[in-house]
């Protein structure tokens, strides 16, 4: 961490912070439907009120093309004011008169937030004049918008280059979490990679075998790595025409001394449903017509023991289909056993991507692991072994 600036290295009384978050929050019908970001985000701005700095939010919202009145941060902002407990006053554009004047109008202390970014297609391409004029608005530009960092736009990289550039605490805490789940973590490390499919996968996987000790597959891609190995699974979702890039990936974890530990056995359906009635089978008798649907539980207790020889864990996606009773069952019960171990003090564990946090919210742990990253594409792309470019501009020059 010694290389990024935090908000520890600057005096912010009476600057104008220009502060990146994300308030890409889930929304029903005009209401925020979970705060989760918010709640991660409130420290960074209380602080910077708190030490008579003015919190300018900078965020975008959704993926409009232009100003799209469904995408206005204003129904955000009240609930973030709620979320802070202190008033967050609005302006209807990020840049131009109505911004500017309502920064000049900010007192030491006080909250703003500008409307979506994205209301300008600028934002996208990074484009060095609306950086400007985004930059004329501030005094520091903080980021603590992690799970936006893939992104090299405006708001999330180029004001990096434009002005005095820090970390904010939510940003810090994940670029700490994520250095001990991988950069340097203490070994054994396992990493459980579930979810759908492999081809969204493949560079995340291939990264991991050369990081990490043990890798659990799980989820519809163990089943093209199944099929892959020949066995039969029947009509369970596989990408049989990936199964030349599953053989590559199980050799390159051989040759990187990394153990793959795919399910020994299976919990089988004959349809995609809701307590679908189902038995578990071992991988040499899955019914031509059955679906897996989660691991079984032989697999289960493979997973636990390999949880238990490991000093850090990294989890991403889901072992079956977790959202349907009682195919999540493989899920919840690995994750459940990760969070005692960490609980116990025997595990580092960090969680990220956008099911995963579901699930571990199903399993009722969230609270239990180490770390449970709100980024989804960032954390993919972190997991890839990729820089960040809102995380690279934060790098000390
Ligand atoms: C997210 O919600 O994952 C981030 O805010 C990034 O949003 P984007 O995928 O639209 O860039
Ligand atoms: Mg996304």
């Amino acid at each position: 961490m010694s290389n990024f600036r935090t908000l520890d290295d600057v005096d912010l009384r009476g600057k104008r912070v220009l502060l990146r978050v994300d308030l890409n929050v889930p929304m029903e019908q005009g209401r925020v439907t979970d705060t989760t970001r918010l709640d991660r985000i409130a420290p960074t701005i209380t602080e910077i009120s708190d030490k008579a700095g003015k919190a300018i939010l900078l965020a975008h919202f959704g993926r409009p093309k232009g100003p799209d009145a469904k995408d206005s941060l204003r129904p955000v902002a009240t609930e973030l004011a709620n979320v802070l407990g202190r008033p967050v006053a609005f302006a209807g554009d990020c840049i131009g008169e109505a911004a500017q004047k309502a920064v000049a109008a900010m007192k030491d202390g006080d909250v703003l937030c500008l409307e979506n970014t994205r209301f300008h297609k600028e934002e996208e391409k990074n484009d060095p004049a609306f950086v400007a004029e985004l930059a004329r608005l501030g005094d520091i530009w903080v980021n603590d918008a992690f799970s936006a960092a893939h992104r090299a736009h405006a708001s999330t990289e180029g004001l990096g280059h434009k002005l005095p550039a820090y970390a904010g605490r939510t940003m810090q805490a994940e670029l700490e979490a994520l250095n001990k789940a991988l950069e340097a973590p203490t070994k054994p490390v396992i990493a459980i990679i579930g979810g759908a499919k492999v081809s969204t996968k493949i560079d995340l996987l291939e990264n991991l075998v050369s990081k990490v000790d043990a890798l659990v597959i799980g989820g519809g891609m163990a089943n093209t790595f199944l099929h892959a190995q020949g066995v039969n699974v029947g009509k369970s979702l596989a990408e049989k025409d990936l199964a030349a890039t599953a053989l590559r990936i199980l050799d390159k974890a051989q040759a990187a001394n990394c153990a793959i530990i795919l399910p020994v056995d299976a919990t089988v359906a004959f349809h995609f449903a809701a307590n679908a009635p189902s038995h578990a089978y071992g991988l040499d008798a899955i019914p031509a017509d059955g679906m897996i649907l989660d691991v079984g539980p032989q697999s289960v207790e493979r997973v636990h023991s390999a949880i238990d020889d490991a000093a850090t864990l990294v989890w991403n996606g889901p072992l079956g289909a977790f959202e349907l009773t009682p195919f999540d069952r493989g899920t919840v019960v690995a994750a459940r056993h990760a969070a005692a171990r960490t609980k116990a003090g025997k595990l580092v564990s960090v969680a990220g991507g956008g099911d995963t946090v579901a699930a571990l919210n199903q399993a009722g742990v969230a609270g239990d692991f180490s770390y449970v990253s709100t980024a989804g594409g960032a954390f993919l792309e972190w997991m890839e072994g990729k820089p960040l470019p809102g995380v690279e501009v934060l790098r000390a020059k």
